[in-house]
């Protein structure tokens, strides 16, 4: 049995495939760029399974292509908007994610972006290497503090319950969350407040951070509309999906001063950038990498496998996507 994956990934992952006696093809070509449809077509043809990343859009196309043999499709990420999941249910495929290995990454790197943004760590860099620091200066790159402020969690998952833990056990911020759901036991362990409505917890937030899935309800969430209710002191930070925020009224956003400053990971038509947004000073960009650490893109990787392993061998895979 052949398995594909459209990308190269962490030796462990492929180690454990390769040790239960299937045959691994690893699309070596696309080491720095999206994989191709017609790589990923070729690839998947004969294939039992298909590991793939979310550079790629998985279609009915591509699963056509792999039938009759192809009978998993497992994702290399906790989001899952990159597989048409209709397709694969009437083509009685298993599409698995990567859940909970990656849960403290990405919140790590959410406060990576909301402390460098605060403490203006990306300006100071570029200050210090331009030999500009010519003595200290009680009033230079002055920034903001997290601990005492007030951290909105838009999308109260794993994701969003990790940043709250350590937005509120670690830096001192109060939490305030929206969700479909609303979470007594979180409420009463982390002092936390449920908004129904999030027009109601943006203005009352100085960090606003978004943990949703995308989904036709989440696109664009963040308009301008919403933007114009945040404070003007506050930060919005987004590692979630880029659709969630509609960059181009994030950029007037940024540049009319409506909110302070921005971290953002992910990006609306990824790997393009709003123009618009390069040119500010009051925003860090990362390249969707909230989940990029060694240790973490190997789980990740391993997990992967063993959904795969799972479902060639006829089990329930750990990780299925209803
Ligand atoms: C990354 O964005 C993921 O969904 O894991």
């Amino acid at each position: 049995m052949r398995i594909f994956i459209t990308r190269p990934i962490p030796e462990s992952g492929i180690k454990l495939l390769r040790d239960k006696g299937y045959e691994v093809l690893v699309n070596e070509a696309a080491k720095d760029r999206a994989a191709d449809k017609q790589e990923i077509l070729a690839g998947v043809k004969d294939a039992g399974a298909l590991l793939s990343v979310l550079t790629e859009k998985i279609d009915a196309e591509i699963m056509d292509a792999g039938s009759p043999s192809l009978k998993v499709i497992a994702n290399l990420a906790v989001g899952f908007d990159n597989i048409d999941l209709e397709a694969a249910k009437q083509r009685n495929l298993m599409v698995t994610n990567t859940p909970g290995v990656l849960t403290n990454t990405v919140a790590e790197h959410t406060f990576a972006l909301m402390l460098a943004i605060s403490h203006r760590i990306a300006e100071a860099d570029k200050f210090t290497r331009a030999g500009m620091f010519n003595a200290w200066g009680p009033m230079l790159l002055l920034g903001s503090d997290l601990a005492g402020k007030t951290l909105g969690v838009v999308g109260l998952g794993r994701i969003g319950s990790r940043v709250a833990y350590h937005a509120a056990k670690g830096f001192g911020m109060k939490v305030l969350y929206t969700d479909v759901r609303k979470d007594e036991n979180f409420e009463r362990e982390f002092n936390a407040q449920f908004f129904e409505n999030i027009d109601d917890l943006l203005p009352r937030c100085d960090y606003v951070s978004l943990h949703v899935p995308l989904l036709e309800s989440t696109r664009h969430l963040m308009d301008e509309r919403r933007l114009k209710l945040m404070k003007t002191s506050a930060y919005l930070i987004n590692t979630s999906r880029g659709p969630v925020i509609d960059e181009k009224a994030l950029a007037l956003s940024l540049s009319k001063g409506w909110i302070r400053g921005a971290g953002i990971d992910v990006f609306e038509n990824e790997p393009k950038v709003e123009p618009e947004l390069l040119k500010l000073n009051n925003i860090i960009l990362t390249p969707h990498i909230a989940s990029a650490t060694e240790e973490t893109r190997s789980k990740m990787a391993e997990l992967a496998a063993k959904n795969i392993i799972e479902a060639l061998e006829g089990r329930v895979p750990p990780n299925l996507v209803k």
